[in-house]
């Protein structure tokens, strides 16, 4: 799976929506790696800023959002220079999105065979409408929906095929990055699983990237080589997938993780994470973490923390470990969820 070279590189990506109230900094100097057939997650407290970067991957961002600094490097090349000609490559060819709203990205009133077709035919003008059938014939029969259903119209689809249907239109130009963004929110868990299960099947045969995100922890842990865990706009801890759960060194991680309530083993308390989220327009001096943290001390109110390697292939940001602050239980605990989850 790895190679030197990563397919994606986000360096220090800043992006601000402009509000009445001022400009907010909704994302800010972010910076993570994907490497080729890697699955990396996001994950974080709702506003954070996880579909904000999707969005910017994808460059599907439109005003108020801007990016104002960073560099988003797909195979070395900076998507943020590519006029529209590339653009329109780039989008489907290298990098295809499911988002949230996938449900309602399909066209009501066009049978499939048509929203296939758009799309296969607009980016291979060469291609012939049968080739065109044929070739939307493979894909639906790679998200396990009979071919004849082509004809159909998107509502005669149940969710979980509707879902299933856009994956395959995102796949149509076997694009190396397939980001998805709370792909299977609106289904069933039992479906969610299956979809998922197939969307990995998929990337083992043709070895694409995944950006993922979704609110639930134990499927990104299922699915994902490595996590980032977003707090605020800020990439606050990166790691294997299962550090995350075993070994997590920030205070948020290792809180985000507590929050969830574990399947098996016996009753505990949940402890949560005190506070509420914060507000981007009124961001502290330091780290933004710090009204919610148990182990805050003065540097966290002084200084910006940048992620830094703490452990090989684990990285987070907190002051903690540079002042030697860190105790065992934060290190190598491991958390009430992981334990019931048998890690
Ligand atoms: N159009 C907009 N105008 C102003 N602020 C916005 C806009 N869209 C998003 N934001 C702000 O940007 C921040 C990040 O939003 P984003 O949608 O990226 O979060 P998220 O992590 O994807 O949340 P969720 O888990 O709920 O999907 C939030 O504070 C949000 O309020
Ligand atoms: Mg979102």
């Amino acid at each position: 799976m790895k190679s030197q070279q990563p397919l994606l590189s986000v360096r220090e990506l800043c992006v601000d929506y402009i509000t009445e109230s001022g400009d907010v900094r909704a994302v800010n100097s972010v910076s993570f790696d994907i490497m080729p057939g890697e699955v990396f997650g996001l994950a974080g407290e709702s506003g954070c800023g996880k579909s904000t970067v999707a969005f910017s991957v994808a460059r599907l961002h439109k005003p108020p959002a801007y990016i104002s600094g960073g560099e988003i490097l797909f195979k070395g090349e900076n998507i943020l220079h590519f006029d529209d000609e590339r653009l329109r490559s780039y989008r489907w060819r290298q990098a295809s999105v499911v988002f949230q709203s996938a449900m309602n990205a399909l066209n009501p009133v066009l049978r499939m065979e048509e929203q296939f077709c758009d799309v296969l035919i607009a980016h291979n003008p060469g291609l012939t409408r049968y080739e065109a059938i044929k070739r939307a014939q493979e894909l639906l029969a790679i998200v396990d929906i009979h071919p004849s259903r082509l004809k159909d119209y998107p509502h005669q689809f149940s969710g979980g095929m509707r879902q299933r249907l856009v994956i395959a239109i995102a796949m149509a130009l076997n694009p190396e990055l397939l980001i998805m963004d709370e792909p299977t929110t609106a289904l069933d868990v039992v479906v969610q699983r299956e979809i998922l299960q197939k969307v990995y099947a998929l990337k083992e045969k043709f070895n694409f990237s995944i950006l993922f995100i979704t609110h639930d922890l134990s499927l990104m842990v299922e699915f994902c080589d490595r996590i980032g865990i977003m707090y605020a706009g800020e990439l606050i801890e990166v790691a294997p997938s299962k550090a995350i759960l075993t070994a997590p060194l920030h205070p948020y991680t290792r809180g985000l993780g507590n929050s969830f309530p574990p399947l098996h083993g016996p009753k505990t308390v949940l402890e949560g994470i005190p506070g509420t989220p914060l507000n981007l327009l009124e961001v502290p001096v330091g780290c933004r973490f710090q009204a919610r943290c148990a182990k805050v001390h003065d540097r966290c109110r002084q200084e910006y923390t940048a992620l830094a390697e703490i452990r090989p292939g684990q990285q987070a940001a907190c002051h903690l470990y540079a002042d030697g602050l860190a105790d065992d239980e934060l290190a190598s605990e491991p958390l009430i969820f992981a334990q019931a989850a048998g890690c």
